[in-house]
């Protein structure tokens, strides 16, 4: 698709996000030559820059930028393609009326008529009121151009918000111009979940209920919530990781196939996934899902505090840093398929990967099995990330007399398929929306009901119906996520060394 010419407004554009992902990620957009040749991009926020002040912040004394061995004549070039517009008040409409000014000027200058993509990368109390005053000026529906709006995570903060939201947003820009950017979705990995699926015609027959045993998505982080704890402390690892990017990524795992690769379809596709998740309520939720909060203790990157002791975190603080779930997808596909996920802050590895456990050879014909009834060993581990790949675990015959069986692994790794730098997410995501197309976006109605899943356990949770367990900091999570296997002969959840 050609890139229409356009200018790029970041809200927020002093902001930790804009400096650490957006702005090298546009830059890298420029140093690969996908920018349309008519382009700028226009920082706006409250802090009093000029142009020149901003290029020097953003750019030549920003610590992400730094580093990276970029050539200084390009980023030169690159720095005069930015700008600044402060503001006093991010909604007000006395600023969007200066920030449309500022935009019709800037339009002359590069040519790029009035074409604009609003990224907001502000506090979420603002996603709302940006647009309705781009909307008193006129800028959510430009003449002779068009207007689109990037809106960061979290998007709400259960179902009732985020439908609030999306009716807010819906009222002053069409659907299919609002970006909800989720990420996990710009991962090349998550991405090639549907290539893996969808190319081969080998997984197709064996990906439903007859041939899969169990399906386990965990997203583990080493860190812990460092200096975030006032965002955190309010969200927690359900709000934080569950409810978008893993279940965005169970989405790709177990969603029908699509009838063509666009957003309408794939899009499609998902929401009709998360309408098949099996809510969790009441009594369920002490049963199916495990919360927890680590303690100190020793990581990898050193000895962390417990996260009470965390800047920003009461005493006292209930919110999770660890949830392990179980659940079901109630469709044709996957009835009586146990779903796992979990996720959490200080465990011993930093790593997000897809394990399918298919269902053993109904019969054990050879000797040399361990525990051959207890253990499912054909296994097709998706590393989403780091190390991206893929590896296939089945049994071989040990070399010699008799028929011995031996677990092996068939391994692929995503770098061996490119010399280039595979694209950061923030790069690719951009990309797509300035194409135009929304397909690796969450749509306003999925975002719901995905909400919809996790707000029955949160409010289990808020009413203390579920205990909070404890774990050691660099531990794999608390025991009580072990039981959630209890009954399912065969697997448990599998910890990458
Ligand atoms: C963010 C969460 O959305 O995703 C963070 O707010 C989390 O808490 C991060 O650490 C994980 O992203 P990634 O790409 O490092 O797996």
């Amino acid at each position: 698709n050609p890139i229409d010419p356009h200018i790029l407004i970041i809200y927020g554009a002093s902001g930790d996000l804009a400096q650490r992902k957006l702005i090298p990620a546009v830059f890298d957009l420029y140093r690969g030559g996908y920018l349309p040749e008519k382009f700028a991009l226009l920082g706006a926020s409250r802090t009093d820059y000029t142009d020149e002040a901003f290029r020097e912040k953003v750019l030549f004394e920003n610590e992400f930028m730094q580093g990276n061995g970029y050539d200084e004549d390009q980023l030169k070039a690159f720095s005069e393609l930015l700008f600044y517009q402060d503001l006093k008040a991010y909604d007000g409409v006395e600023d969007a009326k200066k920030l449309k000014a500022k935009l019709e000027d800037l339009g002359e200058q590069f040519e790029t008529g009035s074409n604009y993509i609003f990224y907001l990368s502000t506090p979420p109390k603002l996603y709302s009121s940006i647009p309705k005053a781009l909307a008193e000026v006129g800028l959510n529906k430009p003449e002779n151009g068009w207007s689109r709006l990037v809106v960061e995570k979290p998007f709400g903060y259960d179902e009732k918000s985020a439908k609030q939201l999306n009716e807010e947003l819906q009222s002053v820009f069409r659907e299919n111009d609002i970006y909800r950017i989720d990420h996990y979705l710009g991962k090349e990995t998550v991405q090639n979940l549907l290539v893996t699926r969808f190319a081969n015609g080998f997984f197709e027959p064996l990906w439903n209920r007859n041939y899969i045993q169990s399906v386990q998505i965990t997203a583990a982080e080493t860190v812990g919530v460092g200096s975030r704890g006032g965002y955190y402390d309010e969200s927690g690892a359900l709000r934080d990781m569950i409810q978008n990017h893993l279940l965005q990524v169970l989405a790709h795992v177990a969603m029908e196939p699509p009838i063509r690769a666009d957003a309408y379809s794939i899009r499609g596709e998902k929401m009709k996934l998360f309408q098949s998740l099996r809510a969790i309520t009441g009594e369920q939720v002490a049963q199916q899902v495990v919360r927890a909060q680590y303690d100190a203790g020793d990581t990898k990157d050193g000895h962390v505090e417990g996260y009470r002791e965390a800047e920003g975190v009461p005493d006292d603080s209930m919110t999770e840093t660890y949830v392990a779930m179980k659940f079901f997808i109630d469709n044709w596909r996957w009835a009586g398929v146990p779903f796992f996920i979990r996720t959490g802050k200080c465990l011993p590895l930093k790593v997000t990967e897809v394990v399918i456990t298919f269902k053993n050879p109904p019969q054990a014909l050879f000797s040399g099995y361990d525990d051959y009834a207890l253990k499912c060993d054909n296994q097709l581990i998706m590393r989403i990330q780091p190390d991206e790949g893929m590896a296939l675990e089945f049994g071989m015959k040990v070399p010699g007399e008799g028929f011995r069986v031996k677990n092996v692994d068939m391994d692929f790794f995503y770098r061996d398929l490119t010399t280039k730098d595979v694209p950061e997410s923030y790069s690719r995501l951009l990309l797509d929306c300035m194409k135009g197309d929304p397909t690796l976006y969450a749509r306003g109605d999925s975002v719901e009901q995905a909400w919809a899943f996790v707000d029955p356990i949160l409010q289990a949770w808020e009413k203390n119906e579920a205990p909070l367990a404890r774990y050691t900091a660099g531990t794999w999570g608390p025991e009580e996520a072990d039981r959630l296997w209890d009954g399912i002969t065969g697997a448990s959840w599998r910890n990458p060394a």
